[in-house]
């Protein structure tokens, strides 16, 4: 039985009223936002979080982000710190999630059962208008089945989640292209960075005034990763099914069948498998079409695909800690 594909939603007014009523009654819909588009639940309402994990094929201790629309609306969903506070005011609306103390209105399928919740306030125009017609906090992964590399569009989303989900809000393609920033600030003297992101270590830093320690899940293949610290951390992830080679700096083209990605267009080539992310090699072009462009050489039928890394710092460490574990085959 095949169930027929998602409908894809411009946000007209009227769109984003059905769209809210769908939330509202504990559908899933698929939302635009500046990191990745997202699958979007009532996130008080366990049996409406129960759907994105079965759409997705998500294991049930991978614990979800809460979007929320104000700082009123965090308040119903975690406590917040002055250390919270100070980054929130900040960067939000922006690409940075909080780990926080939960309250007891959010239910544990949502946290995986532990004390603290992720917390995140959006700035995409359309799923902001949504956030406020819905009146509700949503739960939201991004939105492609568990391991795949996350959608930046709408036809990502289409392409992973079609027969699995009804409704889907085009927002265009997502403005930052890799997934927020997550820091857990429950202890302001320690915080943690567990995913890093567009908002930089160095920028939080620079808010918190203190060092940010990186706890995140290293790929260490055969090995155990820190994924145990951090449940959901998971060392492969965001893995297109084409084997991903890593390059400090790509040398040699030669071979035809694999596809070859720069960070900026190399002078003079010409060939049908070279690739380039940004014409002049800004990272921030280069994070906004990394996964569209995995996505394509995936489907592309390339034997390998190499790939280079940028030089740390910023939000290098963002891209690298992504094209780490797309490469990691355990
Ligand atoms: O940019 C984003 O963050 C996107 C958009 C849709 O907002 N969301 C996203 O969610 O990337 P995703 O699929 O990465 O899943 C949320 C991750 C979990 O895998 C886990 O690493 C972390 O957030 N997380 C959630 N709750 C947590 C908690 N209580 N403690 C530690 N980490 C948590
Ligand atoms: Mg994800």
């Amino acid at each position: 039985m095949t169930r027929r594909t998602a409908r894809v939603y411009r946000g007209t007014a009227r769109n984003l009223a059905v769209l809210a009523g769908r939330l509202r009654a504990g559908e899933l819909v698929a939302v635009p936002t500046e990191t990745v588009y997202g699958l979007a639940a009532n996130a008080l309402d366990p049996r409406a979080c129960e759907k994105i994990f079965r759409a997705k094929g998500r294991p049930h201790h991978d614990p979800l982000i809460v979007h929320v629309h104000s700082l009123a609306q965090l308040a119903q969903v975690a406590q917040p710190n002055a250390a919270a506070l100070k980054l929130a005011r900040r960067f939000w609306p922006g690409p940075l999630t909080l780990v926080l103390p939960k309250q007891a209105a959010v239910p544990g399928i949502v946290t995986a059962g532990r004390p603290s919740v992720a917390v995140r306030m959006p700035s995409h125009p359309l799923f902001r208008r949504l956030l406020k017609l819905a009146g509700l906090p949503l739960a939201a992964p991004s939105a492609n089945p568990f391991g795949y590399v996350s959608p930046t569009t709408a036809a990502h989303v289409r392409d992973g989640l079609g027969r699995k989900i009804g409704a889907i809000l085009d927002g265009g393609a997502a403005q930052i292209g890799l997934e927020s920033t997550i820091v857990d600030v429950r202890d302001p003297k320690r915080p943690r960075l567990l995913r890093p992101g567009a908002i930089t270590r160095e920028a939080l830093e620079r808010v918190l005034g203190r060092r940010v320690r990186l706890i995140a899940a290293k790929p260490r293949p055969g090995g155990r990763s820190r994924a145990q610290l951090a449940p959901g951390l998971l060392a492969r992830h965001y893995s297109p099914r084409t084997p991903l080679v890593l390059h400090r700096k790509i040398a040699d083209t030669a071979t035809t069948d694999e596809a070859f990605v720069f960070l900026r267009r190399p002078a003079g080539a010409r060939k049908k498998n070279i690739f380039w992310l940004d014409a002049r090699g800004d990272l921030r072009g280069v994070a906004r079409r990394l996964f569209g462009t995995l996505r394509a050489l995936d489907r592309a039928g390339f034997a390998r695909i190499h790939i280079e890394q940028p030089d740390g710092g910023g939000l290098a460490d963002a891209i690298n800690d992504r094209l780490r574990r797309a490469a990691a085959r355990a």
